[in-house]
């Protein structure tokens, strides 16, 4: 989505559509544009706007088209709902037609600055265009739509900031959202290659060769089972400083996890397709360091596999040696996740990294704490997680902490190897894998782990986005890597 800039109040713009900000009852327009607000004010007496998130009115107003967005009350905001606004907005003015769009430059709402604003709006008005019809073979692509900021704006490289997020996360949807027969790990790094390419990162892919003399042993006892070979994929953003420690960004990438020869359930297997969406968000998050030149250097790791059983597949009770040589015993092949992401993890260590964030699809468990409304975060020191959760705030995701307890560590202690790759005690699944992980990564190095099983993709239509992958994670990495400078 093309974004503009034009000074002239929104009333006074000649677009197709207007859209309009609200919380609650309240409309939510700079002085600039009393008049307007008066109008609408008259317009949603008796209407069935109540302001509610997701919820938007079409209303005619003067030849043009006014697009209602609710962000709901003031005691519920989270900057998200904003986003989700812009989202559901254009996707509902889309649906009716509308191709040109203006919003205020500027909105007062308590505890969102003026960039904030822009870039959650802007971000989400781009993501709002979006639609998955890669496979819909009578699908008729919509004509291109544009964004136009009304009014003043203090910093334009913010817009173009938007802009540029917003591109990457549209860029990278269909990756994304396209199935295990088609994204497999070497269709990734292919992906990865070119959109190096396209944004002046380097791109660095070992196959199962390369692993091997390694010695990666646990990204590839997950791909052993399958026909799909292993890669892992390495970007690089340099940065203004190739002296100074880059940051580390780990995507579990799994194509597809079927569970190996611990065979998951049937029912529902099909969204295992999303079990590469640590991956699909670090890739995003690598486009927008790239595109918004980030001065500290980022590297970016994606460890790609699929896990299916098979005459090759790791068994229940296999003892695999991870990168720098610690043996995990495999005591659940669906609990693959941590054993890609172990070597991967020798590997960011061995960048001498200022620190490393993973994340990853990992644990089924994060869902029963914390459902699709916020992913878990946890790590080995505490300011890198707060650190993280502001960032989220700020980002329109919101990360919530669990502890990672030395007990969880203790229950992953094995009779046969140096560790487990799961728990001798039930519960505290999320936490317990994240301290599998940690297992991996020296003290001395600021590391977190964050579990987007819950919130990695919608499994039915929202007003903001259809089902599909949500790249939850992008937005926060970019944020975070960015305040880092
Ligand atoms: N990819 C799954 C986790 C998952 C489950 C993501 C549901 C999204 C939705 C992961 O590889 C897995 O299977 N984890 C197991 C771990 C267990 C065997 C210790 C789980 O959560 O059940
Ligand atoms: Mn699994
Ligand atoms: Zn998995």
């Amino acid at each position: 989505m093309k974004f503009s800039i034009s000074p002239a109040p929104l009333a006074e713009q000649k677009k197709e559509a207007l859209v309009v900000f609200c919380q609650g009852g309240e409309i939510l327009l700079p002085s600039g544009s009393a008049g307007l607000r008066k109008q609408l004010a008259a317009l949603l007496k008796n209407s069935a706007f109540k302001g509610e998130p997701g919820q938007v009115a079409q209303l005619p107003l003067n030849g043009k088209q006014v697009l209602l967005t609710g962000i709901g009350a003031a005691k519920y905001f989270h900057n998200g709902l904003l986003e989700q606004a812009a989202a559901a907005a254009i996707k509902a003015g889309r649906a009716a037609g509308l191709k040109t769009f203006a919003m205020a430059s500027t909105l007062t709402l308590e505890g969102v600055s003026e960039t904030d604003y822009q870039l959650l709006a802007g971000r989400g008005a781009a993501w709002g265009t979006y639609e998955y019809a890669t496979f819909k073979t009578s699908a008729k692509k919509s004509a291109a739509a544009t964004l136009t900021f009304a009014g003043p704006v203090e910093d334009r490289g913010v817009i173009k900031d938007a802009e540029a997020q917003g591109a990457a996360l549209v860029g990278t949807a269909d990756l994304a959202n396209m199935p295990g027969n088609k994204a497999t790990p070497t269709a990734i790094a292919d992906w990865a290659k070119t959109m190096a390419k396209e944004n002046g990162l380097t791109c660095k892919v070992m196959g199962e060769t390369e692993l091997a003399k390694k010695g990666c042993g646990g990204i590839l006892s997950v791909a052993s089972g399958g026909a799909e070979e292993a890669r892992m994929i390495i970007l690089k953003h340099k940065g203004t400083d190739p002296k100074a420690k880059p940051i580390v960004l780990v995507g579990k990438t799994l194509t597809f996890d079927s569970g190996g020869i611990s065979l998951k359930p049937g029912k529902g297997m099909e969204w295992m397709r999303y079990d590469k969406s640590g991956g699909m968000a670090v890739l995003t998050a690598m486009q927008m360091i790239a595109r918004m030149n980030v001065e500290v250097p980022v590297v970016g790791i994606l460890c790609a596999a699929e896990n299916m059983p098979g005459s090759k597949a790791t068994r229940p009770g296999d003892i695999v040696t991870a990168y720098k040589g610690k043996t995990v015993e495999v005591c659940n092949t669906d609990a693959e996740g941590r054993l890609a992401l172990m070597d991967a993890l020798g590997l960011a260590v061995d960048m001498k990294p200022r620190a490393i964030v993973d994340i990853a699809t990992l644990t089924g468990a994060v869902i029963m704490a914390l459902g699709g409304s916020a992913a878990a975060v946890l790590g080995n020191q505490p300011q890198i997680v707060n650190e993280l959760i502001d960032a989220g705030l700020t980002a329109g995701e919101r990360l919530w902490q669990l502890p990672i307890f030395k007990d969880y560590s203790d229950n992953m202690k094995s009779d046969f190897a140096d560790l487990s790759n799961i728990s001798k005690t039930p519960g505290a699944g999320t936490a317990t894998a994240a301290a599998f992980l940690q297992e991996f990564v020296p003290e001395d190095i600021p590391w977190a782990h964050i579990d987007i099983a819950g919130t990695a993709w919608l499994e039915s239509p929202k007003p903001h986005q259809a089902p599909g992958a949500t790249l939850f994670g992008a937005r926060t990495l970019a944020q975070w890597v960015a305040s880092q400078d």
